[in-house]
């Protein structure tokens, strides 16, 4: 995705994948700062790490106390501290600045608007799950602006420390921890229950009947259409999978280093094709 992203706006970059050990995460950086690097992207379990390894932090990674993307800074001829894909050459400085972001907030609530046209602002809202990626979906959601958050989980204490967090931090968020008696705008699937072949719906139907959900979106990618989706196909939902939240968090990234548009239609194209092959769906 990225190196199809760099491609199309007539970059000469590399991006490429590292494992690095959590307690060699420093070392990497200070490696990548070295060798001049534009920036970084993390992954679990690096974002909480790299949060307190960064030099700055915008307000994104502030708010989500995780960074999933760095960039590296060096001043320009002003003073101005500038990315270094702005750069014609490596500027000759031993000050490299490395700033952190978090792009994965931003993509859950673009994926939602774009591929199930859903405006979280105003919505009711099922969500399932309260690990990770439940609890940024929640606290997004809430700053966003929803109405009304139920929040189901298999373990209910997690859901309810969750409902706890949003009551202090969004008091006009409406949040109760159980399934809703009403229709929603949109049930948001953020467990990892569809992950695997053998797994069912996340959703309890006796509980909260499909046909009651306008749309449905399932933070799972892999596979393309898990049980829950397949069910809200056939209920009339309107339905997407995950693939657009990694999508977004790519292409905000990639506008950070390059300070320019991203060409997100090569890099659907070219996420899909590594992800799905022929099977595309
Ligand atoms: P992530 O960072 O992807 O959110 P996580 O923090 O491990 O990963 O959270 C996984 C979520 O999926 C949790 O909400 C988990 O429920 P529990 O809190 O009860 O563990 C949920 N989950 C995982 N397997 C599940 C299953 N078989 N049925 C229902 N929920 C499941």
């Amino acid at each position: 995705m990225q190196n199809a992203g760099i491609a199309a706006l007539g970059l000469d970059w590399r991006y490429l994948a590292f494992d690095v050990r959590p307690e060699e995460l420093k070392a990497a950086l200070e490696g990548a700062r070295a060798m001049r690097f534009i920036g970084l992207n993390l992954t679990v379990p690096h974002k909480l790490l790299m949060h307190d390894l960064v030099d700055e932090r915008d307000e994104t990674a502030r708010t989500w106390g995780a960074v999933n993307t760095v960039r590296f800074e060096a001043r320009d001829a002003t003073g101005e501290w500038t990315p270094l894909g702005a750069f014609a050459t490596p500027p000759e400085t031993d000050e490299i600045l490395a700033r952190g972001f978090n792009t994965d907030a931003d993509a859950i609530v673009r994926a939602l608007r774009e591929d199930v046209a859903v405006e979280p602002r105003g919505a009711r809202v099922l969500l399932l799950g309260a690990g990770g990626a439940g609890r940024t979906a929640a606290l997004r959601l809430a700053a966003e602006g929803v109405a009304e958050l139920w929040l189901v989980n298999r373990t209910r204490e997690k859901a309810e420390r969750v409902a706890a967090e949003i009551r202090a931090r969004h008091p006009a968020v409406a949040v109760a921890v159980g399934y809703p008696r009403e229709p929603v705008d949109l049930l948001l699937n953020a467990t990892s229950r569809g992950l695997r072949p053998a797994d069912g719906s996340p959703l309890d139907e006796a509980a909260f009947p499909l046909r009651e959900a306008a749309a449905v979106y399932d933070m799972i990618y892999r596979p393309a259409e898990t049980p829950l989706l397949r069910a809200a196909r056939e209920a009339g939902c309107r339905a997407a999978n995950g693939l657009g939240m990694l999508l977004y968090q790519g292409t905000k990234a990639l506008e950070i280093w390059t300070g320019r548009p991203a060409p997100v239609a090569e890099m659907r194209r070219a996420l899909e094709a590594n992800i799905y092959g022929d099977t595309a769906p």
